[in-house]
């Protein structure tokens, strides 16, 4: 039984008091991204003292539909639009400063005067540059393209990794932050007007607006679960898109697995976390890389334009297709996720057939039902299909038996229930699974 929502009421779960066990849940994206996980962690954080961001930078873009408002997020956690809610940037993360603070401007001219207040930086996230970008621009001009988002994020990491990089917290100490940025300059190959005198100095009359809110986001974090808060990592990107396990060399370059956002957040699994994976009721990816499901056709067309799918960073349009069990059952393995939310099935509606893949042919005429993790292999891969009767619409209060079975079926193949679904970009157009509202507390 799914019950709908009610925003704006606090306890409206009828919650139970608070135990001694409140756990963290971790809410992250199973495909190739835009699963519509700032939805999900906006209708999460309604219940939630502490929302962290672990990974990633503004190639992410989270969208939040609230009140009569729309709201896209690309640094700032997906909690800040309840007045109560602290987020965090953790140390996993890479921040263009020029990019938080036209978000920071854009959330307090939307209402949001506490932003600055409400959020803390960690020290140890790294500051990504215009040089990055500019590196990152130059490199995908190469023969390979990957698509990115050309926020310089993969040059940043790279930064981070050789030990060039220019943590957050350098901006307090400006002898400091001037002798790294010489060293970033002559460890890139910048062709930039920007050197690092110059660099230093717009970074200090822009961005030291920043300090103040820089902390120590690994140490707030264990002391809020020691003080039995109700926390929430929000993962950004998705599984599939992850640095090490993704569909590499088309991936991200940070770790979107939940270990990764352990290792973000600088904190480690407690017992009672719950892992909760959201996952859209097709596919869609932004950029290039192998997609087995995808409909080069009029019904991909249709699913682009019924679920509005442009991306919310780049505006690039998203590629579609069906729904790929393979590669969820993929996801929820190496995630360990306990729960899944089910995203845009509102978008389906009207459809006479809906199809499902749960296991490929491989080149070879092979059945294939476990993902391959290499991109190459994945490429070789045609997906075989299920088709499930369609249902006219769907909403909060009309969940149909076709619908239902859709749902079921999921559930079966993936092994993980479904305790969320959304139909809409509203937070009020979500239900939850009934014996699912004491997760809550
Ligand atoms: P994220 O990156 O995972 O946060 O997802 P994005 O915000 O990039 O993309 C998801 C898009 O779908 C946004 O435009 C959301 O407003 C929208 N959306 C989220 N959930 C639903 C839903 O259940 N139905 C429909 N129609 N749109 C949704
Ligand atoms: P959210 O959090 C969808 C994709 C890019 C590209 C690849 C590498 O909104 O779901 P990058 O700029 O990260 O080096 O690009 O990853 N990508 C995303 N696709 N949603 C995202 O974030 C993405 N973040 C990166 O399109 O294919
Ligand atoms: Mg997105």
């Amino acid at each position: 039984m799914f019950i709908p929502a009610v925003s704006g009421v606090k306890n409206r779960w009828n919650r139970p008091e608070r135990n001694k066990s409140v756990s963290t849940k971790i809410a992250l994206g199973l495909q190739w991204g835009d699963e519509g996980k700032g939805k999900i962690i906006d209708f999460l954080s309604e219940d939630v003292d502490l929302v962290v961001r672990a990974a990633g930078g503004a190639n992410a873009g989270h969208t939040i539909k609230a009140g009569g408002i729309k709201y896209v997020l690309h640094l700032i956690p997906s909690g800040i639009v309840h007045p109560d809610v602290r987020c965090l940037l953790g140390s996993g993360m890479v921040i263009d400063p020029d990019s938080l603070l036209d978000e920071v401007l854009s959330l307090e001219k939307s209402g949001i005067s506490d932003v600055r207040t409400r959020t803390g930086i960690s020290g140890g996230a790294h500051l990504i540059l215009s040089w990055h970008t500019e590196v990152e621009k130059n490199r995908e001009n190469s023969s390979r393209p990957v698509g990115t988002t050309l926020r310089g994020i993969g040059p940043c990491y790279e930064s981070r990794a050789s030990r060039y990089g220019i943590p957050v917290s350098y901006l307090k100490y400006p002898d400091l932050l001037g002798e790294a940025l010489n060293d970033l300059y002559h460890s890139m190959d910048i062709r930039s007007e920007i050197n690092p005198e110059l660099m230093k100095k717009t970074l200090l009359e822009n961005h030291s607006w920043i300090i103040p809110m820089i902390c120590d986001v690994s140490l707030e974090v264990h002391n809020a679960q020691k003080n039995n808060m109700r926390i929430l990592m929000e993962g950004a990107q998705g599984v599939l898109l992850d640095g090490v396990h993704g569909t590499y060399p088309y991936v991200t370059s940070s770790q979107t697995v939940t270990g990764g956002i352990y290792s973000g957040v600088g904190v480690g699994p407690q017992d009672d976390d719950c892992v909760i994976g959201i996952v859209k009721a097709y596919t869609t990816r932004v950029g290039n890389g192998p997609f087995p499901t995808e409909l080069k056709d009029s019904m991909g067309e249709f699913i682009a334009r019924a679920g509005n799918e442009f991306g919310a960073t780049t505006g690039r349009p998203r590629r579609c297709g069906w729904l790929d069990m393979v590669a969820l059952r993929y996801a929820v393995r190496i995630t360990g996720v306990k729960k899944l939310a089910l995203t845009k099935v509102d978008v389906l509606d009207g459809l006479d057939d809906v199809f499902i893949c749960n296991s490929y042919k491989n080149d070879k005429g092979d059945t294939i039902t476990d993902f391959p993790p290499s991109g190459v292999e994945l490429d070789k891969m045609t997906p075989v299909y299920e088709s499930f009767s369609g249902w006219e619409s769907s909403g909060i209060n009309n969940i149909s038996e076709n619908l239902y079975s859709y749902i079921r079926t999921i559930e079966d193949l993936s092994g993980v229930e479904v305790s969320i679904i959304s139909f809409g970009p509203d937070r009020l157009e979500t239900v939850l699974r009934e014996d699912f509202s004491g997760f809550l507390r």
